[in-house]
Parts: C-alpha cells; sequence; structure tokens
C-alpha cells in the first residue's frame, strides 16, 4: 500500500445521507431464506473525525461468500471471525471507494477491496483489512473474485497447500464457483489432469468448454460418487481441492493415491446442517494422505501482490477466463446470498451496489 499524507483528507462535519443496509434479522438453523435478512434504511454522516484513522467508503460491489452462512448461526465457542448480530449490518470482503479519510495511506477517490459492511457506505475506524486496487484495466467486481478472495484462495490452495505439480490428477468440487473455476484452470495451466463436479449440466458443459478441464460430472444425476470418481480418475486422485465436504469428500477419500493431498478450504455442503454428515477419515491412515486446512487470511502481504501480478497476467494474456453472476442492486442481495445453497450461481456472486 504506497503512503501519502499530503492526500488525507478529513471532516468533522459533513452531510447526513441514507445508508441501506443490509441487517441479519435473526439467528439462522437450516438453510439460510430472504427473510433471515433485511434491508434497512440507516444514515450516515459523510465525516471522518479529523486526527482518527478512520476511513469512509461508498461501496460498489458486494461479494457473496458460502462461508458469510456459518457466520449467521450463534455458535457457543468464539471462532476465527466472529457471528454476525442480529440487527447489525453484514460483512465480508467488498469492492469500495474511499470518500473521505484519515488514514495517511489512503486518500479520496481510492478503491479498494477488503472487509466493509453490506451497505451503501461504511466507516471504517482502522483499515487494516483494505487494499488498494492496483488494476484498473478489469472490471472492479473482479476484486470480489478472480483478483480477491476466492482467486488468492484458489491459488494458495492448490500451490501452498495441495502442492499440484505438472502431470497430477487433481479433482475440485464445486468447479463452477467462484474459487472452483479457478482451481480447475490454474491446474491445467501446471500440467495436471483436472476433473470438476457441479450441480447442474450448463455448470459442467460450461467447465469443459470454457474452462477448459479435462472432464466434469453433475454430482446431483450420479447415483454413486465412489463410481463416478473410478470413471473419472482410474488411477486415483492425487491432489483434491475440497469445497463441499460430506458425501463427496467420503467417496474422494476412498478414490485418493497414495501420499495425496487435500486441501480443505470449504465444506458448503455442511453449512446448513446441525450436525455434519459422518465421513470415513480412516482412509488417511493407510494411504498416508495429506488432509490440511487453510485460511486464505495466511496469504495476505507480499504472498497476495505477487498472486495479483501474476493472476493480471494471465487474464491479460487469456490463459485464465473468469464468470461472474452480476445482481443488481442492495435489495437484491439477500437473494443473491440465499442462491449459492441452491448452486443459482454460475461463476462468482457479486452484487453491484454502485458503479462509482
Ligand atoms: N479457506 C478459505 O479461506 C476460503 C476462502 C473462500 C472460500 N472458501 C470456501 O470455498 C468454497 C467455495 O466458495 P465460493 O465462494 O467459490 O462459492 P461458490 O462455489 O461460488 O458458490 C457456492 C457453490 O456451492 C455449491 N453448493 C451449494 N450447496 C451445495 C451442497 N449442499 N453440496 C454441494 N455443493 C453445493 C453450489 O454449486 P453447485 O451448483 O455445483 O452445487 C454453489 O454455486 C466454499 O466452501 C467456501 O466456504 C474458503
Amino acid at each position: 500500500m504506497a503512503s501519502s499524507a499530503a492526500a488525507v483528507v478529513a471532516e468533522a462535519d459533513g452531510e447526513e445521507v441514507t445508508n441501506r443496509q443490509v441487517i441479519l434479522k435473526r439467528y439462522v438453523t437450516g438453510c439460510p431464506t430472504v427473510d433471515d435478512m433485511e434491508v434497512v434504511a440507516g444514515a450516515v454522516r459523510l465525516a471522518v473525525q479529523p486526527g482518527s484513522a478512520a476511513v469512509l467508503v461508498k461501496n460498489l460491489y458486494l461479494s457473496c461468500d458460502p462461508f458469510m452462512r456459518t457466520r449467521m448461526t450463534r455458535h457457543s465457542e468464539p471462532g476465527f471471525v466472529p457471528d454476525y448480530v442480529p440487527g447489525k449490518v453484514l460483512d465480508t470482503c467488498n469492492v469500495s471507494k474511499v470518500v473521505l479519510s484519515g488514514h495517511p495511506d489512503f486518500k479520496p477517490g481510492d478503491l479498494l477491496w477488503g472487509v466493509t459492511g453490506w451497505e451503501e457506505y461504511s466507516l471504517i475506524p482502522n483499515p487494516v483489512f483494505c487494499h488498494r486496487i492496483n488494476h484498473h484495466e478489469f472490471p472492479l467486481s473482479y476484486y470480489t473474485g478472480v483478483l480477491g478472495v476466492p482467486g488468492l484462495t484458489a491459488y494458495a490452495g492448490l500451490f501452498e497447500v495441495g502442492k499440484a505439480r505438472k502431470g497430477e490428477y487433481v479433482f475440485v468440487s464445486a468447479a463452477a464457483g467462484a474459487v472452483g473455476q479457478i482451481v480447475g484452470q490454474l491446474a491445467k495451466l501446471t500440467g495436471c489432469y483436472v476433473v470438476g463436479s457441479a450441480g447442474s449440466d450448463h455448470k459442467v458443459n460450461l467447465l469443459k468448454t470454457k474452462f477448459g478441464v479435462d472432464d466434469a460430472f453433475n454430482y446431483k444425476k450420479e447415483l454413486d460418487l465412489n463410481a463416478a470418481l473410478k470413471r473419472c480418475f482410474p488411477h486415483g486422485i492425487d491432489v483434491y481441492f475440497e469445497n463441499v465436504g460430506g458425501a463427496m469428500l467420503d467417496a474422494v477419500l476412498r478414490n485418493m493415491r497414495p501420499r495425496g493431498r487435500i486441501a480443505v478450504c470449504g465444506q458448503v455442503s455442511q453449512y446448513n446442517l446441525e450436525r455434519p454428515d459422518g465421513v470415513d477419515l480412516f482412509q488417511l491412515v493407510g494411504k498416508h494422505i495429506r488432509m490440511e486446512g487453510f485460511l486464505v487470511s495466511e496469504y495476505a502481504g507480499e504472498y497476495y501482490r505477487r498472486f495479483e501480478e501474476e493472476m493480471a497476467r494471465y487474464l491479460k494474456e487469456g490463459k485464465v477466463v473468469y464468470v461472474e453472476e452480476v445482481a443488481e442492486g442492495i435489495e437484491a442481495a439477500p437473494a443473491a446470498l440465499v442462491g449459492l445453497f441452491a448452486g443459482r450461481n454460475v461463476g462468482k456472486q457479486v452484487v453491484a451496489v454502485a458503479r462509482e
């Protein structure tokens, strides 16, 4: 992040404007519905106290992340990110524009990606989780996806955790989603044999024709996931990029090769359940399989900057293509989030709140 103390602009008194926000209405059990959230009209003063390091941003694109569902349940033990609170605005990694700044690293007009609220304006007291957008030649929404958290997750999970190498057999679930579409393409660029699973024939077709994986199947149509994986991987799987958990993970474990690696990125099939599905983890023992969970936050900072340059180059060269689904307006945000759990999104689901 560049520093520009001279450009700091902070105002004590500013005009008050409407700030529409998406709040959690109540803790969620089971599949989330749009009624679990509410779009309310709050107010925000366009001001930053002089002497504070806060920034006031206008949110442009809101990211829809399956992980947000896990924060809608009240947990007895604190997790690595706090639960959402009924009556309070949701947050995640969005794209925004600085309106006012008391922080030496940011000035009005700067475009950022990072943690802000699901609202029109966010006042961020300490913007440690906000990063400047460096590549203006791409649509800004890409920083909720291929150039933001999902892209970095795919990259770090595949290479640092999965340790995918040329010639290996790679399987990715939720392969047509935000993370999955990048995993498949990066694995192909590495020279791996890649298979993806997704929940519709349209997505399967997209995987084969647009994302260029070697094979793909619709897991909803397969009566026996074990048989589907044996068909696609007669020699077994070296690297599994795990996005869904449950029955798929169970079937994958039985098809892993000795010394295989499983990058546990997420388990979207489990997020709406009160108790997780059973999985035969004993499979890890005899075959010395490495199964490792990871959080993308480990790979912020310098690692992200290297990733951003590499991914921007791939996009410019057409080596990676990117698909997103843009819902219009903050009112559309609750339905867009709920849609993730029915697989309604093709590619990354994002919500456009404002374009500038
Ligand atoms: N570890 C980290 O730091 C990190 C960071 C970001 C994301 N993640 C995880 O990465 C995974 C993918 O996230 P994403 O943002 O890329 O979401 P996404 O794939 O764009 O959207 C979620 C997809 O999950 C699939 N799905 C929904 N319910 C399912 C179920 N019951 N069984 C199987 N598939 C189901 C749907 O696709 P289908 O049509 O194919 O069913 C849906 O489109 C999630 O598990 C997420 O939590 C982890």
